[in-house]
């Protein structure tokens, strides 16, 4: 698939339409090559997958993003919707994290002996941990975002459930839920529905179509049918490498793609979608 060269200057018309461009990363871990030559932009207001067998560098470019791993080269720019550009590669990772590029980690991170509300006010931004949130009261305006917000993960009337009693997909959502009390402009999930049923992994999609409407939506996944279902571009990643890229069915139609699945059992035959 033929893919544009991009330019190392970010310009007007790129930051209107995209919220993050990926610029000729590479990363060399101990001589072996996890990423080469990635480029990729990510629309905003759109939820976009990185999929691929094992291995491919998945959550190695979402490590990138957040700088949690220096690439070797290339350089991530962000593009605020209101503000001029920011380049996040060198920035510290709680640095990126202010800037509103969030990122939910697949190591569970809620208080199971918090109610769903009380974790949510430990997320909410200048809220430094339990004894900051003693004595600085959240203002009402925080709890009306809270309230929407779990609204959206369809979480609302679970408020006063200790999180530990949630069930793992509400766990989940409660997760996603915390990171957009920060009102991030990107959120960043890796496999987000792993290790849940099929109803919570359709429910897990909705929601992730629903936070896009304010917040551009990246994931890292394996599963074809939350791809299908949730998906408004996707990025094909094998051996470090970008394969192919865009809308699922021609992505999932690509003979490169085809036997990239086929051969390697990541994931179960493309079937071509007839909507
Ligand atoms: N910190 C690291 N040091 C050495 N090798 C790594 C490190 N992180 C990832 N890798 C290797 O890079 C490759 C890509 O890994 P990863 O990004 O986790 O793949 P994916 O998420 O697509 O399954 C794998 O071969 C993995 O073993
Ligand atoms: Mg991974």
């Amino acid at each position: 698939m033929a893919r544009p060269m991009l330019g190392l200057v970010p310009d007007h018309r790129t930051q209107d339409i995209n919220v993050l461009k990926i610029n000729g990363i590479s990363v060399v871990f101990d001589g072996f090559s996890a990423l080469s030559e990635v480029n990729v932009e990510v629309r905003r207001n759109t939820v976009h997958f990185f999929i691929g067998p094992n291995g491919a560098g998945k959550t190695t470019l979402l490590d990138i993003i957040c700088a949690k791993t220096k690439p070797t080269s290339g350089t991530v720019y962000f593009y605020p919707k209101s503000r001029s550009p920011v380049r996040l590669t060198g920035m510290k990772e709680h640095s990126i994290v202010n800037e509103g590029v969030a990122r939910k980690f697949q190591v569970p991170s809620v208080f199971v002996n918090l109610t769903v509300l009380e974790n949510m006010i430990l997320s909410l931004k200048g809220h430094k941990g339990v004894l900051d949130s003693i004595f600085h009261r959240p203002e009402n305006d925080d709890f009306d975002d809270i309230d929407r917000i779990l609204e959206r993960v369809d979480l609302r009337e679970r408020k006063q459930v200790k999180a530990g009693s949630l069930a793992h997909g509400e766990k989940q959502w409660l997760e996603i839920a915390m990171q957009l009390v920060q009102k991030p402009e990107i959120i960043m999930l890796d496999e987000p529905a792993a290790g849940m049923g099929k109803p919570e992994t359709e429910k897990t999609g909705e929601i992730l179509r629903e936070i896009k409407k304010t917040c551009t939506v990246i994931v890292v996944e394996h599963d074809m049918e939350f791809v299908k279902q949730a998906a408004d571009t996707v990025t094909v990643l094998h051996e470090g490498k970008v394969l192919a890229e865009g809308a699922i069915d021609d992505v999932l139609a690509d003979q490169t793609v085809q036997a990239v699945y086929l051969g390697r059992g990541g994931g179960e035959p493309p079937q071509t979608n007839v909507n």
